[in-house]
């Protein structure tokens, strides 16, 4: 998510810890520093805003090191201001941080009960008193790096100096990227090969579990033992572009393939690994305080994909938590007597947190009296500003305007939210919720699962690329995952697509079905499984062309499509998040094919901040 960047060598640091923060700019930030070791001092310069603010600063505070590391934060804990920004620092640690540290409340607690002083509201400041701790205990640097990292829950990159000894630049890695550069003269640190490619194409990846200790000289990795490990050198070929996107032709794509990862993310800290509990917070709070209420209900107002999210959350809530749940386009809502009073909880959902019709949907319901909960991505933006309590979504910056990754972890989010709801009003046992959180916490691993087999994709896109339209049926949870299959295909590809409720076609679509037109069907084993089978006949008797999407091995119902998509068996509540991944690469692969500019569709906008 955040960007990072690191150099030691015979050069100034600060031009090129710049330029290398200026090559990461594309993933979006809101704020930036740098530190330095000067004359034994730490020499750290940060700015809210963007990098020119920070440029702005070093105009008058730069320095002459040739040892430095720099950071562009996308918030997650606290808010985009100079004092949550990185890097961080104790006395004689500096650090900045990707990831997030699941503990760092209770880490806190335990450095402040030692007389630790911690400004930040940040979960990254912690980490360089947990290691000035045992580093006043008289521990080597390695050693007390080691021990700290073994007291962090979740994921981090972490790239430190040490203000006693500054020729020599420490990294570690669980879960977020990191990546040594070898130059000539000096060696560079980074969390995105962008950021290294103007020096070296040199490059070794540093692997969870791993440290590495980077010198003018050289970089040695170690595992968590202290044993030191052997590593590849590896040579990037990729043009700077194609370093942007993580080497994926497109951002829409590298953030398909991102879901695994920000869904882990996103779970970071609020579901028990252990699978009992559902933490979400100062949201958590206020939920617990509605739902008590006899007349409490649910409003959900959102646009687009992020509506789309809300429907398959009324699935969740209504089903496990039995809350009646409104689902209403926000446009709609700002422009009616809505029927919200000061017990309902309208849940506002939005990637950017910005869209206009949403903001208008919260201040018109706040003037009614509701509390606002809002499920964002961006912290601090608009509508979260606005909202009583916020879940934020931890996707990481969304680049392609198509939204993709954003609409995965904002499902996740619902459904944490529908367990935690059932557990209030003891409509789930201890044992069925963990059931439900361990089934959740195995989603980004049947995600991957998913991702790897683009055979049938392929297939698929050969037979839509020349068709004018396209239809999709699906049930239940299904349906909207079809209406969202839909909306990817005609934002992206330009070709008309529609989804539709299975039981509705009779009552209209099915006049659009003929020979050959494409109908995309989502018929997974559960309890809408016959009716599903139905609805296909119905279509392929009348000459569509089917392409399905059926769980592995159902071998029963093949031979009516005419291409199949394997879907992993899951939980049947969770299935969304597995039918969704190749509905959103069949939409992308085709709009490749098409030619069309995939990232920056026709008239459309990343951000909707007017009606
Ligand atoms: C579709 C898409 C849009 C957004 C909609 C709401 O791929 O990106 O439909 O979902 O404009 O935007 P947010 O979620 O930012 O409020």
């Amino acid at each position: 998510m955040c960007g990072i960047v690191g150099y030691i060598g015979d050069q100034r640091a600060e031009p090129i810890l710049i330029d290398g923060l200026k090559k990461l700019e594309y993933r979006g930030y809101d704020s930036a520093g740098v530190a330095f070791i000067d004359d034994g001092a730490f020499h750290v310069v940060r700015a809210k805003g963007k990098l020119s603010c920070l440029i702005d600063k070093l105009k008058n505070m730069g320095s002459h090191s040739t040892i430095g590391i720099g950071h562009t934060r996308w918030a997650t804990h606290g808010k985009p201001d100079e004092i949550n920004a990185h890097p961080h620092h104790s006395r004689d640690v500096v650090l900045v941080h990707n990831g997030i540290i699941e503990n760092y409340n209770t880490l806190k607690s335990e450095m402040i009960k030692k007389g630790h002083k911690i400004i930040s509201e940040t979960d990254t400041e912690v980490i360089c008193h947990l290691i000035q701790d045992h580093l006043d205990q008289d521990m080597p640097f390695l050693k007390a790096l080691i021990s700290s990292l073994k007291k962090l829950n979740g994921a981090y990159s972490l790239v430190i100096l040490n203000r006693n000894n500054p020729d020599h630049i420490y990294l570690a890695r669980k879960g977020s990227p990191l990546v040594v550069g070898l130059g000539e003269g000096g060696n560079f640190v980074a969390s995105d090969i962008p950021a290294l490619l103007a020096h070296t194409r040199d490059v070794t990846f540093v692997e969870d579990n791993e440290i590495a200790v980077v010198s003018r000289e050289r970089a040695l990795f170690y595992n968590l033992s202290g044993d030191p490990v052997n590593k590849e050198i590896k040579k990037i070929t990729w043009t700077a572009s194609q370093a942007e996107k993580g080497g994926y032709k497109h951002f829409m794509l590298k953030e398909i393939m991102e879901q695994p990862r920000v869904l882990a993310d996103t779970l970071l800290g609020r579901v028990d690994l252990e699978g009992l509990s559902v933490n979400l917070g100062e949201a958590g709070a206020l939920l617990e305080t509605m739902v008590r209420e006899p007349e409490f209900r649910l409003k959900i107002v959102a646009c687009g994909t992020s509506w789309h999210a809300g429907l398959v959350g009324k699935y969740w809530i209504e089903d496990l938590a039995k809350v009646l749940v409104g689902v209403e386009l926000s446009s709609e809502f700002r422009y009616r007597q809505p029927l919200v009073t000061p017990k309902t909880l309208v849940v506002a959902i939005s990637q950017s947190g910005e869209t206009a019709d949403t903001l208008a949907a919260i201040r018109e319901s706040k003037r009614l009296g509701a509390r606002v909960l809002s499920i964002c991505n961006v912290v601090e933006s608009s509508i979260p500003r606005e909202s009583d309590a916020t879940i934020y979504t931890h996707a990481g910056p969304e680049i392609g305007v198509a939204s993709t990754k954003a609409f995965t972890t904002q499902m996740a989010v619902l459904y944490m939210l529908a367990i935690k709801l059932a557990l209030e009003k003891n409509l789930l046992s201890d044992h069925e919720a963990s059931q439900k959180i361990q089934a959740l916490i195995e989603m980004p691993k049947l995600i991957e699962k998913t991702l790897g087999d683009l055979k049938p994709i392929m297939r698929m896109t050969e037979r839509l690329r020349n068709k004018k339209h396209c239809y999709y049926i699906g049930r239940g949870i299904e349906y909207p995952i079809v209406l969202e299959g839909a909306l990817k295909l005609k934002e992206i590809s330009y070709i008309h697509a529609e989804g539709f409720a299975g039981g509705e076609l009779k009552h209209g679509p099915i006049a659009l079905i003929e020979e050959k037109v494409p109908v995309i069907a989502v018929v997974l084993k559960g309890q809408l499984y016959d009716k599903m089978v139905s609805n296909i006949l119905e279509v392929k008797s009348r000459g569509a062309m089917v392409l399905a999407l059926v769980n592995a091995e159902d071998k029963d119902i093949q031979s009516h499509f005419d291409e199949i998509l394997h879907i992993p068996y899951a939980d049947p509540d969770l299935n969304p998040f597995l039918t969704i991944i190749p509905l959103q690469l069949l939409a992308y692969y085709v709009a490749v094919d098409r030619g069309t500019d995939v990232d920056q569709p026709r008239n459309l906008a990343k951000s909707v901040t007017v009606e």
